[in-house]
């Protein structure tokens, strides 16, 4: 779209569900409430207002003075300074006290059927025993502890044991490799490793231990491995002295453990993210600030009322399951489910079964999955009873409008409200998005800053600051928020170098936007995705939109390559819909096909020079896809891809190879 299109999108009125459904939104009914909301939380009574959110959503053992220090301009953030506080009291011990039997955890099992309700009270006494098992092996305050863990209920209560007795945690995707998994618990120092016997997805076992006894070959600081006895495998190695079974070890402990009291600034996790280039980055979050950005953000973007159901399917190993899954909504005492299969097994109704059989009032997920879902047609959604449902999240990557419309239609049926929720592993919780009760959506719009939140848009050149509508230049946010992140454990140059030097005194994302007409954000994707032919900027976002928007077309990956005459040419990855009918014979019709298409959506300055019709694409296993791959195969650099130990499928790129090369 040029910049001018983004004004011609129509707006969706707020649902009906968030209009008279069973609970009045906190904040609506209209724009006008929420400019209101969000111009009383930016500015001079900003501080004030972060302190009164901050003391009635959390418990602080000690309370603060300071509000906010520091400033990205000296990159010395603290909030709360004087304050103590724990992320493990305030996420279980407060609503456990109030009604143990209230419901914490919805344990969707990989098999239907198999799912397992934990109370409050019990979640307690879990996180209480593996805090007392951490202590016997020695872990105290300040220590990284690696959290190598399916998705089960426990490996929650991973988190808030560390969480409890000060504990860093350092939780690593089940999906990474043993060489992704070492590195990570080698950067961090970790001592003490948390994992499984074995993880379940789809039917499929996955060798956790064992692939953790891989990695661990090259740690040799770790000490203590405590393992889950999770399916109950018979073939699990075995390391004497350094492994101990979970059920073991806890039964030799008190079902209690006190909270350690910890400062508002002490690190409370570690996420490594992949950047563009180097090594992964250990993003550090510290305990109050992070606390508020996760509660305060499920409570208002999500509206989260006390007896909600909340449903996040990302897995526990990504910032999405940290913040949407683990501290957002057990900081605001709700439940909140761990789904521990696949959005197709045993069919593709087992995201909407799950939504049904568990009466969930909120449903969040991925880009990726909707479209993988919207492909294998309609019938399998018209089934479920979806009327519990009001808010539905859609989160880490820009949501194409023809996924947001089937989301609208089929999963919302209209009623409910769709939020297109922009953050970052180092942003903690989300700036941009809608407030479901107040904004209306335009599809493909993240829309407005969250209260609290001061983006700008600066020429990527200059660094000034674009006025008006209209405008497209990189996100940055202007002051700091109590839960971005405070540095790269172990490498704080790394971290000003990456985020706070690009723009002396802004947060750099990293993403392009572009502010339209009504005042909303646009969010274009990476600025390393922006590919610039003849002097047109266009995302690779946005053209795989217009590809998508062809019938056939399942799912589309785009990347900018060198050309001789335009600067930049057009290469287009394309998998088709299982139902699609077309002759393989003749692909150069179908691939002219789609050109005509992006030239009829965009221009014909956008036309791909190539399209690759191609059964799968290079992905991670979080589902994002990696254009770097194909870049470097289009690049004829196919021989020095590095490591693709995070792919998900990794045959597909010898796939991706031959057709490149078949079609030079
Ligand atoms: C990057 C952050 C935080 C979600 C999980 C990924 C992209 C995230 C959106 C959105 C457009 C989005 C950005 C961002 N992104 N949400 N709603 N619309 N883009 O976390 O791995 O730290 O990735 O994901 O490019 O910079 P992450």
């Amino acid at each position: 779209m040029s910049n001018a299109a983004y004004d011609a999108v129509c707006t969706h009125p707020i649902p009906p569900r968030m209009r008279n459904g069973t609970e009045v939104p906190f904040i609506g009914p209209n724009f006008e409430a929420y400019k209101k909301a969000h111009a009383e939380t930016v500015g001079p009574n900003a501080d004030q207002w972060w302190a009164q959110m901050a003391r009635e959503l959390l418990h602080w053992d000690r309370p603060f003075q300071t509000i906010r220090s520091g400033s990205f301009k000296t990159g010395d953030i603290a909030w709360f300074p004087e304050g103590y506080i724990n992320a493990s009291y305030n996420c279980v011990d407060r609503w456990a006290f109030e009604d143990p039997n209230k419901t914490a955890i919805i344990y969707e099992a990989d098999e239907p059927g198999n799912h397992k309700y934990i109370s409050y009270g019990e979640l307690l006494r879990e996180v209480s025993r593996v805090a007392n098992v951490l202590k016997r092996f020695g872990v105290t305050k300040g220590d990284t502890v690696s959290v190598y863990m399916p998705m089960t209920w426990q490996a929650v209560a991973a988190f808030l044991a560390c969480a409890r007795i000060g504990a860093v945690h350092s939780a690593v995707f089940p999906g990474f490799s043993s060489e992704a998994l070492r590195d990570r618990i080698n950067d961090c120092r970790s001592r003490v490793v948390l994992t499984a016997d074995e993880g379940r997805r789809g039917g499929k076992a996955i060798a956790l231990k064992a692939l953790a006894d891989k990695a661990l070959e090259g740690c040799p600081h770790v000490e203590h491995v405590l393992v889950l006895k999770h399916t109950g495998s018979e073939n699990v190695g075995w390391v004497a002295g350094r492994d101990k079974w979970w059920h073991e070890e806890s039964a030799k402990v008190p079902n209690y453990c006190p909270p350690e009291l910890l400062n508002s600034e002490d690190g409370l996790f570690i996420l490594y993210t992949s950047g563009s280039t180097g090594k992964p980055k250990g993003i550090m979050h510290t305990i109050g600030g992070y606390l508020l950005g996760a509660a305060l953000s499920v409570k208002y973007v999500f509206d989260v009322h006390p007896d909600d159901r909340f449903g996040c399917m990302a897995d526990l190993g990504w910032i999405t399951g940290h913040t949407y899954l683990v501290y957002g909504p057990l900081a605001l005492g709700v439940a909140t489910t761990v789904f521990e299969s696949t959005p197709t097994y045993p069919t593709p109704a087992r995201f909407w079964e799950t939504v049904d059989r568990h009466r969930l009032t909120h449903f969040h997920t991925a880009p990726t999955a909707v479209r993988l879902l919207r492909r294998l047609g309609e019938s399998h959604v018209q089934n479920a009873d979806l009327s519990s449902l009001r808010v539905i999240g859609s989160v880490g990557e820009p949501i194409n409008p023809e996924a947001w419309h089937w989301l609208n239609d089929h999963v919302g049926r209209r009623q409910a409200a769709i939020v297109d929720t922009f953050f970052q592993t180092e942003t903690g919780s989300i700036v941009v998005s809608p407030l479901p009760g107040a904004i209306e959506c335009k599809p493909g719009s993240a829309t407005v800053p969250f209260l609290g939140h001061e983006y700008a848009l600066l020429d990527p050149v200059t660094g000034k600051e674009l006025e008006g509508s209209g405008v497209e230049g990189v996100l940055v946010f202007k002051n700091t928020w109590p839960s971005i992140a405070r540095t790269v454990w172990q490498d704080h140059n790394r971290w000003l170098d990456v985020y706070l030097r690009p723009y002396p005194g802004y947060f750099y994302t990293g993403d392009g936007a572009v502010r339209d007409k009504d005042g909303y954000i646009w969010i274009k994707g990476r600025v390393d995705d922006v590919i610039n032919i003849s002097g047109h900027r266009l995302s690779t976002a946005e053209i795989e939109s217009a590809l998508i928007l062809y019938d056939g077309v399942a799912e589309a990956a785009v990347i900018g390559a060198n050309d001789e005459l335009t600067g930049q040419a057009v290469h287009a990855f394309v998998t088709l819909k299982r139902e699609f009918k077309y002759d393989p014979t003749d692909e150069p019709a179908l691939a002219k096909e789609l050109v005509l298409q992006v030239r009829k959506v965009i221009g014909p300055f956008a036309s791909p020079k190539k399209i690759y019709i191609t059964p799968d694409l290079p992905k991670t296993r979080s589902g994002k896809i990696m254009r770097r791959i194909m870049r470097k195969i289009i690049a004829g650099e196919g021989d020095q891809l590095g490591d693709l130990s995070t792919l998900a499928e990794p045959g597909v790129v010898d796939v991706i190879k031959a057709k490149v090369a078949a079609s030079a």
